[in-house]
């Protein structure tokens, strides 16, 4: 930040009064505004030019101030001058008048933002922020981030960027010294990446205590938490919105921003089943042959994926007339073998006279355009490229109608990549908004943003009562509420299979829960090892596909041999059994934020051990995942956060906080389960998750060797409609508690059920000790192996053993 001396500095208030909402303040010609959104959470706003910018946020999607918070204000003055205090039961927040100051801090003392020197300044478009951040401090989130999850001690920058195209990221990379691993896009620690979240949480080491920041601006930006005694947040352009989220505690935090944002809605169970992915120039018989190879192979897949090759010339909307001579036949026969098919969509338009999508966008002025008044072109796949201007509703209607189009010829899903937007050897900033009006710099973080609400809007359009799907690879705050992200090209390397636990991890934390990284690697070949151990550990995220570049080996799940395959399809099979949990974990997700791959601090903040675990994870709130990392690797190291956990594989009960060595034969890698979780699990793996309803689910009950209650839930719904919003969905939440030797699970039932329910029989399995004396409302049962299986068709139940 070279031009860090010239920012000029909030030094005085001239006035403050109090409003409605919580406080206005007069400063150096420009309004501050200090608005109390809930008891926890105040928003921060200064003018430009003495006025707020009142342009939509596509970011937050509610009313922030809808609510009446109670709060008071209190003048002092003491040695430090006259000070202006607003309290609520959460926070309070301190004006200072002369020097000028504006600091957060709980009703307890304990820090949630407090400035440093030059805490807010200006120079041009430009502002800056900076707070105190001490060296043991721990700074998480920021979306989708290299390196690991604790961002203390770096700098980031957000500017969505098509990593591994040099013209793209070439000036990031020379900002850095050539010896630093962030000079190279292929490194893993690169920076900036596809996704840019200006959200991020302050662990105040001393305290224990988080406190949340976000900045409601998607201007190009620099966080840089390397600072000794001080953390310092810089915007290119655009205005001073915060929200400062008190907390302190980490899900609380996330549940106040994923509020604002929103949430991200519950996803087609087919959308978590396996997806098959390639680029590579398939013909419509080889889409066909794959699907019949993974029944025939017995490997479990729910969604096929068709790259840019199925275009004719890369033009959107459209099959090449040879590889697809009968798309509409193939797409029957694909949903009659139960496969779902997704459609990459670029936003790239093929600059293209007398084809019909460019024809459109030209007529109605659709597109971008340069300060000239021309079309916009960029170079990507089509060659010259046109891009629509997804800031105007018109566009995103029309948009949406052509993809409406495409969901009712027989597609699915809806794949929307090189959303930065990616332009090739061309510079975007030419690329105007708002039929001139906008800058690039303005509207280039929330393209896919953007696109995403049109490409939703349309899926609704044409299927009103299913469930959207759409995969993004840019995104910024809100994406969670459109679409789902992967990671983008990431390579066929065991430090890239790595890097994508503390990367789904900070997505995670950021309001983005469905996520995945291109299982196998993307660019370069992969090789057996590291696709097994790469496959054990993606059946095991939320979002699941195997994907690789085009001129690389093979890499379906039968590439390597027989005896690979086998244990690929014993990975899956394990996916496919836990989609009932996997899918209350996504339900939890569209209820609270909470994330689905989750790191070891989200559940366990006050574990100083904890915070900074990069090479395992929970998936969903009872599975602990520790994988394989490296070739040849015959056991790890694992962390086990306190309570109990059960060895999934040998039942061995263990018991946190501290390390255990785990051995990793070529069959598994390291699982555990929480102690009083109930786990529910299909008894079989289904061919497909789509439209699969069991007649016996099995719970898998986890004794923790200490007395306790924890809960846990099963959703089960059609998995393919909205009719679950409307009530048609069975919710049951188990609560176990054990007291002694006694173990009691009371299940609760809500919901008013649906058509497609068969259920007849839970089995549960037992985990962790031997039951004896197990009765189910009142009957005594058999236990066959740890197993007792009785009837039930939707209701609550009353489970009681002892061990
Ligand atoms: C981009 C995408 C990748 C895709 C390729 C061709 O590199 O990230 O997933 O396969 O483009 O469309």
């Amino acid at each position: 930040m070279s031009d860090a001396q010239y920012f000029r500095n909030f030094t005085r208030v001239d006035s403050v009064e109090k409003t409605a909402q919580g406080l206005s303040a007069e400063l150096h010609g420009e309004r501050l505004r200090v608005d109390v959104v809930r008891a926890d959470v105040v928003r921060f706003a200064i003018s430009r030019g003495g006025v707020f910018d009142e342009y939509p946020s596509h970011a937050v999607c509610v009313d922030p101030l809808a609510a009446a918070v109670p709060f008071t204000v209190e003048e002092t003055t003491g040695d430090d001058g006259r000070v202006v205090r607003l309290r609520t039961s959460g926070l309070v927040v301190t004006v200072g008048m002369a020097p000028f100051r504006l600091d957060v801090h709980r009703p307890d003392g304990s820090p949630v933002a407090v400035g440093a020197d030059g805490a807010y300044a200006i120079l041009n478009d430009a502002f800056v922020i900076r707070r105190r951040c001490r060296g043991a401090d721990a700074i998480y989130g920021l979306g989708e981030k290299t390196g690991p999850l604790n961002r203390r001690g770096r700098d980031y920058s957000l500017w969505n960027v098509d990593v591994l195209d040099p013209r793209a990221s070439g000036e990031f990379a020379a900002a850095r010294a050539q010896t630093d691993p962030r000079a190279d896009p292929t490194s893993t620690e690169f920076d900036p990446y596809y996704v840019s979240i200006p959200f991020f949480y302050h662990l105040d080491a001393a305290s224990g205590t988080m406190a949340g920041s976000f900045v409601d601006n998607p201007y190009r930006a620099r966080y840089d938490f390397s600072g000794p005694e001080q953390y310092s947040i810089r915007f290119d352009g655009g205005q001073y919105v915060e929200y400062v989220f008190a907390g302190p505690r980490m899900p609380d935090i996330l549940a106040a921003y994923t509020w604002l944002t929103g949430r991200i809605a519950i996803p087609p169970v087919w959308s978590l089943g396996y997806q098959q992915c390639r680029w590579f120039a398939y013909r419509q018989a080889d889409v066909e042959a794959l699907a019949h190879r993974h029944r025939q192979e017995q490997i479990p897949c729910d969604g096929l994926w068709l790259d840019i090759e199925h275009m004719d010339g890369y033009r959107v909307f459209t099959w090449d007339p040879q590889r697809f001579p009968d798309p509409a036949a193939m797409l029957s026969r694909l949903a009659d073998a139960g496969y779902r098919l997704v459609t990459i969509v670029d936003p790239g338009i093929k600059h293209d006279p007398g084809y019909r999508v460019f024809d459109e966008a030209v007529e109605a002025d659709l597109l971008c355009r340069t300060e000239g008044g021309g079309v916009f072109v960029g170079q990507v796949w089509p060659g010259d490229t046109a891009f629509p201007d997804f800031t105007l509703p018109e566009t995103r209607t029309w948009w949406g109608q052509l993809t409406a189009e495409q969901v009712r010829s027989g597609v699915s899903g809806i794949w929307n990549d090189m959303n930065e937007p990616a332009t090739g050897a061309i510079d975007p900033q030419a690329m105007l908004f708002g039929r001139g009006r906008h800058s690039h710099a303005r509207f280039h973080n929330q393209y896919a943003l953007l696109m995403a609400m049109a490409t939703v809007e349309g899926m609704r359009t044409a299927a009103p009562d299913r469930r959207p799907f759409v995969l993004s690879r840019a995104g910024s705050p809100g994406i969670q509420r459109y679409a789902a992200n992967w990671m983008g090209d990431n390579l066929s390397r065991w430090d890239h299979l790595a890097m994508s636990m503390p990367m789904a991890a900070g997505l995670g934390l950021s309001g983005q829960a469905f996520v995945g990284a291109d299982v196998g690697g993307f660019m370069g070949d992969t090789n057996p090892e590291l696709f097994l151990r790469w496959m054990q550990y993606g059946v095991l995220t939320p979002f699941c596909r195997n994907h690789s570049a085009i001129q690389h080996v093979d890499q379906y799940a039968w590439s390597f041999g027989p005896v690979m395959a086998n244990l690929v399809r014993e990975a899956v099979r394990l996916r496919y059994r836990l989609i009932p949990y996997l899918y209350a974990a996504f339900v939890e997700a569209s209820r609270t934020g909470a994330p689905v791959q989750r790191p070891l601090v989200f559940d366990h903040q006050d574990d100083p051990l904890a915070r900074d675990v990069d090479d395992e994870y929970l998936f969903g709130p009872d599975l602990l995942v520790a994988p394989v990392l490296a070739a040849g690797m015959t056991d790890r190291r694992v962390y086990l956060p306190a309570g109990t956990w059960v060895d999934w594989y040998d039942g061995t009960v263990l018991s946190g906080p501290g390390f255990v060595t785990a051995a990793t034969p070529m069959d598994r890698i390291p699982l555990y389960a929480r102690g009083g979780a109930v786990i529910p699990m299909w008894p079989h793996a289904p061919e497909h998750a789509d439209g699969y309803q069991p007649r016996s689910t099995e719970l898998h009950v986890v004794v923790p060797a200490g007395d306790g209650t924890h809960t846990s839930v099963l959703v089960e719904d059609d998995g393919t409609t909205i009719a679950a919003e409307g009530g048609a969905v069975r919710r049951t939440v188990f609560t176990l508690t054990r007291t002694g030797r006694v173990v009691t699970v009371h299940a609760r039932t809500s919901g008013d059920g649906y058509p497609e329910f068969v259920r007849e029989a839970f089995v549960l399995v037992i985990r962790g000790a031997h039951p004896h004396e197990v009765r189910v409302d009142g009957v005594d049962h058999r236990v066959t192996g740890a197993r007792v299986r009785f009837t039930n068709h939707g209701g609550d139940f009353d489970a009681t053993f002892t061990v």
